[in-house]
């Protein structure tokens, strides 16, 4: 029987990569036929058929090239067919796939070399936790933090000036879907030598791929886009190069934070309609911000995708498809936590919880979720004002949608 290996997928459009990435690579022919979904291999140990075999298999790979497995924590054929996908579609030297998001980023940090002594310049508008990620972890072992504006100009010569190890940003802000200048950002870390790391959960790699951009590391909480079905907890990190890979293995192993089988069989089942879901949130999330924007309520809609938002040309430039996204943010004129409790508790559709990127509309209130470790004064900085509310859109009829937020609004 002939095997059918799909190795040349970078010839195939990114859909196509995305429905076919990490499919079949190593199964073996079986003589009764081979699955078109891989099998879920929930096993933690591996045997080989010898035990010099097995030596070999401690490498990582076997005499002929191939990925060779010994024990769980050290990579699983799941995790792999995922990393393999997601090293292809983000156009990495490989990727190492992570339990949750916040491991893949703490995994990240310290691939790039973040210890004592060294020095990281992120932008302030990071998601809460890896902010406290870098103050609780990292600052109290001597790691020196600077926390900065990456969308103003005078970024270029502070990082310039600071000379940090590593750079550390996200490609669309949460709630406030602010966007940085990728190339820009790299081409300063590349005089300084600095490693650059950006969380691309928000962007997926459907719309922005930072390798591509000069980016070093890229970091997905896979919890979101990637799985999209409000099931599952994963992360990954792609690498631009073979030394980071390394790293990334290594802390995977030793801080045993990798991903199982079964979580990363419903990540690449994810993937594969990724393109299909983020179109259609894409498109939904336009219709909305434009219908918050005339409505009476909305002081203010922060969406990339509209055209006098202050980011829109960046996002032009970064995003593709010339789609912008499925998250937005909105300041109702009420700017107070009653008037923003009172309009969640009158939705009906729409969901009022936590996390992002799932197939069904969720909805947020930054200062008690995704940014609850910070202070209001932390908030006001960043500009997360007290009316302000974040929207995951998903992909359920825009008009229902719509009718949901509009009677809230009313209400
Ligand atoms: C932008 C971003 N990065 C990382 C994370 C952390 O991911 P996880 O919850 O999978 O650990 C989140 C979670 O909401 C997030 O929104």
């Amino acid at each position: 029987m002939t095997q059918h290996n799909p190795s040349q997928t970078t010839e195939w459009n990114l859909a196509t990569r995305l429905v076919h990435g990490g499919r079949n690579k190593h199964a073996a022919p079986a003589d009764g036929g081979n699955p078109t979904v891989p099998p879920i291999h929930a096993s933690t140990t591996y045997v080989h058929e010898s035990v010099e075999a097995l030596d070999q298999a401690f490498s990582g790979k076997t005499s002929a090239g191939q990925p060779s497995y010994v024990y769980a924590r050290q990579g699983n054929p799941n995790a792999y067919g995922f990393e393999s996908a997601m090293a292809d579609i983000e156009g990495g030297v490989g990727a190492v796939a992570f339990g949750s998001g916040m491991a893949a980023m703490h995994a990240a940090l310290l691939a790039a070399g973040l210890t004592t002594g060294t020095k990281i310049v992120a932008s302030q508008d990071l998601y809460g936790p890896t902010i406290t990620l870098l103050r609780k972890l990292f600052s109290t072992i001597g790691t020196q933090l600077l926390l900065a504006d990456f969308c103003q100009s005078e970024i270029y010569e502070l990082l310039r000036n600071e000379e940090p190890d590593v750079i550390y940003v996200e490609t669309v802000s949460n709630p406030l879907t602010r966007i940085v200048d990728l190339d820009a950002i790299s081409a300063v870390a590349r005089e300084i030598g600095a490693v650059t790391i950006v969380d691309s959960t928000f962007s997926t790699p459907y719309l922005t791929r930072p390798i591509e951009h000069g980016f070093d590391l890229v970091v997905h909480s896979a919890t979101k886009y990637i799985s999209g079905h409000g099931d599952s907890t994963g992360g990954v990190v792609i690498s631009a190069k073979n030394t980071l890979l390394n790293q990334l293995r290594d802390y995977s192993n030793l801080l045993g934070a990798m991903l199982s089988p079964f979580e990363a069989h419903l990540m690449l089942r994810g993937l594969r309609t990724l393109s299909l879901r983020m179109e259609r949130q894409c498109n939904n999330a336009l219709e909305v911000a434009r219908f918050l924007q005339q409505h009476p309520a909305v002081a203010r809609v922060h969406y990339p995708g509209l055209s006098d938002y202050p980011s829109h040309e960046l996002a032009c430039k970064l995003m593709d498809h010339q789609q912008f996204g499925g998250l937005l943010a909105f300041e109702l004129k009420e700017q107070s936590r009653e008037a923003a409790f009172r309009f969640m508790n009158k939705l009906d559709l729409c969901i009022s919880a936590t996390s992002l990127g799932d197939v069904f509309t969720l909805v947020s209130y930054p200062p008690i979720s995704s940014h609850r470790t910070l202070n209001a004064t932390e908030l006001h900085k960043m500009g997360i004002s007290d009316g302000c509310v974040r929207l995951s859109v998903g992909i359920e009829d825009s008009k229902d949608i719509i009718q949901d937020l509009d009677q809230a609004l009313n209400g």
